[in-house]
């Protein structure tokens, strides 16, 4: 009997397959799904901080210019009723997703300002979350903001909602750090329970038709793997917090290499909105089938087996690997 259970941020997960945050988490019933197909946990889709922050500007406008002005302030924020419905009704799903499911039910905030953070945090936590994932989609465009900056920013709003809840806290990070493994330790050391590799900006494009800077949504793939699978490699066996991969995650063996790495959930959203829930079902089938046929036991066995630490080659994550890779050009 192949054991896939894993420990992930202090829950004890039957297997290591969490869909991430996505739009996907809006509809109950197909976290139900995610449920029955085998997901282990869920992370809901997030908070933002927009949605906040537009409230209470809402309130402002009525009060001080009434509602016309209001209305030419809507331009800045996305359209869609969920969007304006804001907090009030992301704390509700929360109620209705943990009467819904028994798995750990995540919910995600997405912000800059740690001062926000801690107020929601509360909301989220008394709300019936199990656990919280940071995720800090921050660009800094400033040319006077010193390097560090962003690394502290992160830090503070760590420990901001640590301070304010008892339930773990996960940190979804940017692959854009200077330092990333010390960046990674440093969050760990604020007590991180987990970090989650690695947010995927999405960058904008330029729209030549109509002259216009236009969003660009693209959904992952394989390849996009390699970027967090590298550095989840590196950093397995030097931090206390769990780890978690996000991008690319497309295939059983996908989820192998994760393992291996050292990733202890495994997140994913592009194969389950390109191919549907049920995808679950046949990766948990997958899985195991290859671990038999591979005479591994236990996710636990395999976990961390191609980290840096245990790797024959750990050079392969570094700079040598550079060299050999251009060469390898035929
Ligand atoms: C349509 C869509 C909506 C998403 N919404 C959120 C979100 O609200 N919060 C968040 O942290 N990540 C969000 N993500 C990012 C995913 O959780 C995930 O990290 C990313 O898609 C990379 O994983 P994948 O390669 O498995 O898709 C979203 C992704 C997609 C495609």
């Amino acid at each position: 009997m192949i054991d896939l259970s894993t420990k992930y941020m202090g829950f004890d997960l039957k297997n290591p397959i969490v869909p991430s945050s996505s739009p996907l988490m809006q509809d109950i019933d197909k976290v139900r799904r995610m449920e029955d197909d085998g997901a282990a946990a869920v992370v809901m889709d997030s908070l933002f901080e927009e949605q906040i922050k537009f409230e209470e500007a809402e309130l402002y406008y009525f009060l001080e210019h009434g509602t016309e002005s209001f209305a030419e302030s809507l331009t800045y924020f996305p359209s869609g009723d969920d969007f304006y419905s804001g907090p009030e009704l992301y704390l509700e799903r929360i109620q209705k997703l943990k009467e819904a499911v028994s798995i750990p039910v995540i919910a995600s905030m997405n912000g800059t300002d740690a001062e926000e953070w801690i107020k929601y945090a509360k909301l989220i936590e008394e709300a019936g979350a199990d656990a919280i994932e940071l995720n800090v989609y921050f660009l800094e465009t400033g040319f006077n903001i010193a390097p560090g900056e962003v690394e502290k920013r992160y830090i503070e709003i760590l420990k901001a909602v640590k301070s304010g809840v008892k339930i773990p806290v996960a940190v979804k990070l940017s692959p854009y750090f200077s330092a990333m493994a010390s960046t990674a330790k440093e969050l760990s050391d604020a007590g991180a329970n987990a970090l989650v590799l690695f947010n995927r900006f999405y960058q904008p494009d330029i729209d030549l038709a109509n002259l216009e800077v236009v969003p660009n949504l693209v959904l992952s793939n394989s390849d996009e793997m390699c970027l967090p699978l590298r550095w989840i490699a590196i950093i397995y066996g030097n931090i206390k917090s769990s780890i978690a991969i996000t991008s690319g995650v497309h295939t059983h063996e996908d989820i192998v290499k994760a393992i291996m790495a050292g990733a202890d959930a495994v997140q994913m959203t592009s194969v389950l909105l390109q191919e549907g829930i049920d995808k679950i079902k046949s990766f948990l089938e997958e899985l195991v089938r290859w671990m038999e046929e591979h005479e591994y036991e236990s996710v636990d066995i395999m976990k961390g087996s191609l980290s840096q630490k245990a790797c024959p080659d750990p050079a392969a994550f570094e700079r040598a690997n550079y060299m050999k890779t251009l060469r390898s050009y035929k």
